[in-house]
């Protein structure tokens, strides 16, 4: 039977953010593959690329893809355990022009701009669109991102399992400034926002007293907000 997969929250939201078809998806850090899988059922790309670097994850995948065929069509995906910092995008594209949908998520943020860091470089001509979505560390990775000449095309708060996450859907080619601290993912009329806020501002709090250099500065642009 062809049976679809269940997301969590925080997949769910991210998928929700994929609102345009492209020629490749690159599902990085898969894991179980789950998101990707959603991907492929929602037709949203010629093909979908699994990619983790732990080969009993990707062949799990594999095997998952495979067992499915008609749900999931053989010339729809690949699954490649590699480091994703890696990533065979120039070998994926077969017109120049093609368009790229990179996500990572359930990282850390320094791993998570490493990442975006190195595939930037290795393909700099290239269409690439980001679909990030850090575990922590939302004001560095934003930071960082901004320092690299990306523009803002989506962004959006989701709490899962009593934790806040930001997405951050980010192009070289998008059109509005992409801030530290988020822009229109802030709806204060929702209660989670407000909470989320008020953690970030306290976190910030905390670490003012352990007397960082740069926490006041970064504490005043949440404050702002508001
Ligand atoms: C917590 S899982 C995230 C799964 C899924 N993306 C999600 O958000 O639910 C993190 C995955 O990243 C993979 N990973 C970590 N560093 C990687 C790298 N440099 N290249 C490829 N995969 C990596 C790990 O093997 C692990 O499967």
């Amino acid at each position: 039977m062809n049976q679809s997969v269940k997301l969590g929250l925080r997949l769910l939201a991210i998928e929700q953010m994929v609102t345009r078809h492209y020629d490749n998806i690159w599902d990085c850090c898969c894991d179980h593959g789950l998101l990707g899988m959603r991907l492929l059922e929602k037709q949203a790309a010629e093909k979908v690329h699994f990619v983790d670097v732990v080969e009993s994850l990707v062949n799990g995948v594999n095997q998952a893809l495979s067992g499915n065929p008609e749900l999931y069509p053989a010339d729809q995906w690949q699954t490649l355990c590699m480091d994703v910092a890696r990533l065979p995008v120039s070998e994926a594209s077969t017109h120049k022009g093609d368009s790229h949908l990179v996500i990572i998520a359930g990282v850390g943020g320094d791993l998570l701009f490493e990442l975006v860091e190195a595939i930037h470089k290795a393909n700099p001509e290239t269409n690439i669109e980001f679909l990030l979505c850090p575990v922590r560390q939302h004001f560095h990775v934003r930071e960082s991102l901004i320092n690299m000449g990306m523009k803002l095309i989506n962004e959006s708060i989701v709490y899962e399992n009593r934790l806040f996450y930001e997405i951050i859907h980010v192009a070289r080619k998008g059109r509005e400034e992409l801030t530290c601290v988020g822009s229109k993912m802030w709806d204060f009329s929702d209660e989670d926002h407000c909470l989320y806020l008020q953690q970030t501002v306290s976190h910030y709090q905390r670490r003012l007293k352990s007397g960082c250099e740069k926490t006041a500065a970064i504490l005043q642009q949440y404050q702002n907000l508001r």
